[in-house]
């Protein structure tokens, strides 16, 4: 949570990972996926920008072609190597359209494991999505909170920070005062149980969903709308002693999710720091132009520098459109 830095999440499964090879046309293949890393993660100066990444179970165990492992070319830059843990998401039976995420059998021994490969902290992806009036349901968020607070319990006490992420999703048609009121709800349920699971929440970051109207809805947010509806949820749900809150991009273009966070920063100092955990937002110009092409890979790095850049400074309120011609 260091000011001015954020966190990359490179923590794809190798099929999400391949939806992103996809984009550039490339086969979803270890090679592939390799080297798209590598050039990510061996990217001269990233460090001035990013303090951390999360990895994926085939990522922290993988190296560069010299042999070098992933979580130590991070850890040599000063970058705090992550691990997701959660094992993704399966059928809430009774509930239609409702899923609760997987992954807590054997997890104290594989955080062991993940410690010994030098991940400091985790990830857990919850996953809420808004449909009808009745959806997402209580049950539903209060499932997940629970697996959520199981999964904190156990990261702590292996030493390793917990990232709590219930993600309530931006694709639909719904308004973004639904958004706001389903985040609050997520977020109110998921703290209560925290506490009442006695997780230390000086010890623990949330990665949330920035409000705003779902991608399908005809009425689009401002940044500034975007920026008051996520703070008024963030202050009727989150306690302070939180350590942080980082934002997940969740499907928004690379601008949209620097401009949502510079509007964020731009209201000032909050209780708790807050930057971003981008996926989508910061990979895939990067993709765009390496192409798979190894001589397209100095250039690719330019381009991973200069989102990470734009999201530090969006991280600082300090983000200038008119000086940003590459985001789009
Ligand atoms: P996006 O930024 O692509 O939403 O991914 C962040 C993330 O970690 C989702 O779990």
């Amino acid at each position: 949570m260091a000011p001015g830095k954020g966190i990359l999440a490179a923590d794809e499964s190798d099929a999400t990972a391949g939806k992103r090879l996809a984009m550039v046309h490339l086969p979803n293949d270890a090679e592939n996926r390799q080297d798209f890393r590598e050039l990510l993660f061996t990217a001269p100066e990233i460090e001035q920008y990013l303090s951390g990444v999360i990895l994926y179970d085939s990522s922290i165990k993988n190296f560069t072609d010299d042999g070098v492992p992933f979580p130590d070319i991070l850890t040599a830059k000063g970058i705090v190597p992550g691990i997701k843990v959660d094992l993704g998401t399966t059928d809430l039976q009774g509930f239609k359209g409702e899923v609760v995420t997987q992954g807590l059998d054997g997890l104290t021994e594989r955080f062991a494991e993940y410690y010994d490969l030098g991940a400091r902290f985790a990830k857990w992806r919850a996953v809420i999505t808004i449909d009808d009036e009745e959806t997402p349901t209580d049950e539903c968020i209060t499932m997940n909170a629970i697996l959520l607070a199981r999964y904190a319990q156990i990261a702590q006490e292996a030493g390793i920070v917990p990232m709590v992420e219930p993600e309530v999703i931006y694709a639909g048609d719904h308004s973004i005062a639904r958004a706001e009121q389903v985040t609050t709800r997520t977020l109110q349920i998921l703290f209560q149980t925290l506490m009442n699971y006695k997780v230390d929440l000086e010890g623990l970051i949330l990665k949330s969903s920035m409000v705003l109207a779902g991608d399908m809805n005809n009425e689009q947010s401002s940044p500034e709308q975007i920026a008051n509806a996520t703070l008024r949820t963030f202050h009727m749900s989150v306690p302070h002693e939180v350590g942080g809150i980082v934002f997940l991009s969740g499907g928004q273009t690379p601008k949209r999710a620097t401009e949502n966070l510079n509007a964020i920063a731009k209201l000032g100092e909050q209780p708790w720091p807050i930057t971003f955990s981008y996926s989508r937002a910061i990979e895939e110009p990067v993709l765009m132009t390496w192409q798979g092409k190894p001589e397209n890979i100095g250039e690719a790095q330019k381009m991973l520098l200069h989102v990470a850049k734009m999201n530090s400074l969006a991280s600082l309120g300090q983000y200038d459109e008119s000086k940003d011609s590459k985001l789009k």
